[in-house]
């Protein structure tokens, strides 16, 4: 499991790492598109600056070999003030000067522009490129610069306006222009390479910004398709299972770092962990009563139940009966009083369920009881607290052989995905039932039939089996509903003692007919022989179940119990132990009190019934020295619904 979550935190892990390096780089690239674009704009002005220089050197140029020509003019001719030749000769000297310096920064900018570059603040401002366009500029304007140059030389020698000045003169005047020309035509095809060459990476950089959100884009696909697809399978997985996130958000992920959405995953595991267990289970002969219980435990995190309750079909396929059943403690009393259901399927809307092999939902009972028939039944439902329910039918294979119950206490809980998982594990569980019931039913039955075989052969107590089991069911359906017992006779106690209590006497099959069928009463001889009975039955039942341990099972400890332990007495009188008070079980205690009940209302080969107070009284002389004082006070406190049982035996000529 945890290699499952490392790897998916991997995957995650990658994936954010490819997004971080993947929008930086598209960050850094708009980054240097600013520079460039930044860079480019500085080469630009300071391009203009050197290279619009030339036109204006040329220029000046120009003017000051036209400014020349008239000062020599006036200077030749006379035409100025005598005060005034000072002043002139100054004015001559300083344009030639700048005439001069014009001619060499020309020259100098020049030879640098033909090898490709400019320099500006002791930066070199390279153009290389260019070369190929501005070689054919260099030719022309090499040769009217190399003449314009020869022309100043002749002005700057000469001094004055010899017939080789004027024309030096006119050629500069005539080639100013040309030269100005070639000049900008330069600027410009510089300028325009520097934009070519700037806009060259420009694209570069676009494109790979393009790349990077394509990568960007297939990336995202990737993610979505390693990632995002399966978590939203999981989702949906989950959702089918039965889980939502409101469910799990008690799930505590033990890695704090891990993000919601492993936590949920880490959740389905834990779930899929708890199926896998279950399956086991089911596999390795559990007992149902223990597959039950695992259930209730390890689903309640992700599906809303307060009970779990499994009605059988009867053999005769009429009726059905409560068999198991586990519930929250907010439902009360909910196991003793569905002990008593047990109603012909066709009454009870079950019949629906067992008919269609469908489950049925009701999210609210308090509503669905106003509408139906099966009002008993229900009743004990809302009494107990239960306000919503599923019912699956148990099939196996296309035989229904039973129903069961998700019960919650809350309105409107249940949805389809709880029905999808819930109808899941009703399937699976049905094999280790039938199993369960199988070899129960198998086992009980053949051992009953063996007690039976005993109550035969003495027919005077006919139907002692039978009254015994239910004083004894009643009994322990009273302690169930007391504060001391509530916690210890659940539902299962209950049908165990209604199961087994017919056995308690099994072990007279040993007892001789002479003894066991003797119309009078026995001496003392006899009656250590009658004693046997108790440790005789317990061995029997010790011998079966051994047999059944090999397969991990304990259902005749309770039989067991009652068989040994029936004839024991409070103040520790009895037989065959001699055990006192609640070193003798519980469940032997209870018979106890039942089977002597029914023995003094009852007739026997030995005696003649007694009535039902003077056997209540009897009862109450014991209460201390042979039976539990508890009991007998909870006997009383039940004594109408004893009488009336006790009437209904009587009338119906049972007793
Ligand atoms: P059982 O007939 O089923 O009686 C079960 C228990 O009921 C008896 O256990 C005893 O605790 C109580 N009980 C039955 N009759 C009376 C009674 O008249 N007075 C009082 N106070 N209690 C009564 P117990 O005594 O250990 O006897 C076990 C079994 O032994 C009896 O089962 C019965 O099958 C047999 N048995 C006991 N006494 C006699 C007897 O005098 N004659 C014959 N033939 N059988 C007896
Ligand atoms: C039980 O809950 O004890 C039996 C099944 C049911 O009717 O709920
Ligand atoms: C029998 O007598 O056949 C067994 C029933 C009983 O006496 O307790
Ligand atoms: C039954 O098979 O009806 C009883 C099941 C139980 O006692 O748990
Ligand atoms: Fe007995
Ligand atoms: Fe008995």
């Amino acid at each position: 499991m945890s290699s499952k979550e490392k790897s998916i935190g991997q995957i995650y892990k990658k994936h954010i790492k490819l997004i971080i390096i993947l929008i930086s780089a598209t960050v850094l690239s708009i980054f240097f598109l600013l520079l460039i674009n930044l860079n480019r704009n500085y080469k630009d002005s300071n391009l203009v600056n050197v290279l619009g220089k030339q036109s204006m050197l040329t220029q000046m140029m120009a003017k000051n070999t036209g400014r020349i020509y008239t000062i020599n003019s006036v200077l030749q001719e006379n035409l100025y003030d005598k005060s005034n030749e000072e002043n002139l000769k100054y004015k001559l000297s300083q344009t030639i000067k700048k005439l001069e310096d014009s001619k060499d920064e020309y020259d100098r900018q020049y030879s640098l522009i033909k090898k490709g570059y400019v320099v500006v603040d002791n930066k070199k401002i390279s153009f290389k490129g260019a070369e190929k366009k501005l070689i054919p500029v260099f030719e022309k304007n090499d040769e009217i610069w190399s003449n314009f140059k020869e022309s100043i030389d002749i002005v700057l020698k000469e001094q004055s306006n010899s017939q080789e000045t004027i024309k030096a003169i006119k050629y500069i005047n005539e080639n100013n222009e040309k030269l100005l020309n070639y000049s900008e035509e330069i600027t410009r095809i510089v300028l325009d390479y520097n934009n070519k060459e700037t806009m060259i990476i420009y694209y570069i950089i676009i494109i790979l910004a393009v790349l990077m959100l394509v990568f960007l884009a297939l990336f995202i696909n990737k993610a979505y398709k390693e990632l995002f697809v399966p978590i939203s399978q999981l989702y949906k997985g989950m959702s089918q299972l039965g889980i939502t996130l409101e469910d799990s958000l008690d799930v505590k992920s033990e890695k704090n770092d891990l993000m919601p959405v492993f936590s949920e995953v880490n959740m389905v595991f834990n779930q899929l962990n708890s199926l896998i267990t279950l399956i086991e289970n089911l596999n390795k002969n559990i007992p149902f009563k223990d597959i039950l219980e695992y259930i209730f435990k390890s689903f309640s995190k992700y599906i809303p139940y307060t009970h779990i309750g499994v009605a059988l079909i009867d053999d005769d396929g009429k009726t059905i009966k409560a068999s198991y059943g586990i519930s929250d403690k907010v439902h009360k009393n909910l196991a003793e009083n569905m002990a008593e259901f047990k109603i012909d399927i066709n009454k009870t809307s079950l019949s629906r369920i067992v008919e269609s092999g469908k489950e049925r939902i009701i999210n609210d009972l308090e509503e669905y009881v106003k509408k139906v028939s099966d009002k008993e039944y229900n009743k004990i439902l809302l009494e107990a607290g239960i306000r919503a329910s599923i019912t699956f039918p148990l099939k196996n294979k296309n035989e229904v052989i039973g129903i069961i119950f998700f019960s919650s206490n809350i309105k409107n809980v249940y949805r389809k995905e709880h029905v999808r998982f819930l109808r899941m594990l009703a399937n699976s569980i049905v094999l280790s039932l039938e199993k369960d019931i199988f070899n129960q039913d198998m086992i009980i039955s053949s051992t009953l039939a063996l007690a039976k075989l005993t109550e035969e052969r003495d027919l005077e107590t006919g139907e002692h089996l039978y009254r015994m089991k239910i004083y004894s069911k009643m009994i322990a359906k009273f302690l169930s509903k007391e504060e001391k017992y509530k916690n210890i006779i659940d539902l299962e106690y209950i049908n165990n003692i209604e199961r087994f209590s017919p056995l308690h006497d099994i072990g007279k099959v040993a007892i001789r007919d002479e003894i066991l069928l003797k119309p009078g009463k026995l001496t003392a001889e006899e009656f250590e022989i009658m004693k046997t009975h108790a440790l005789y039955g317990a061995k029997v039942l010790k011998a079966a179940e051994e047999n059944l341990k090999k397969k991990g099972r304990n259902i005749f400890f309770m039989a067991i119990e009652i068989a040994e332990g029936h004839h024991e007495k409070w103040d520790g009188s009895g037989y065959p132990y001699g055990k006192k008070g609640e070193e003798i079980p519980l469940s032997a205690r209870i018979v106890a009190i039942a089977d002597a009940f029914d023995a003094l209302t009852s007739k026997r080969p030995y005696k003649e019934p007694f009535s039902f107070e003077h056997s209540v009284k009897i009862i109450n002389e014991g209460s201390g020295t042979h039976f539990d004082p508890y009991i007998v006070e909870v006997f009383n406190k039940n004594i109408d619904k004893i009488k009336s049982k006790y009437l209904e035996f009587k009338y119906k000529n049972i007793l």
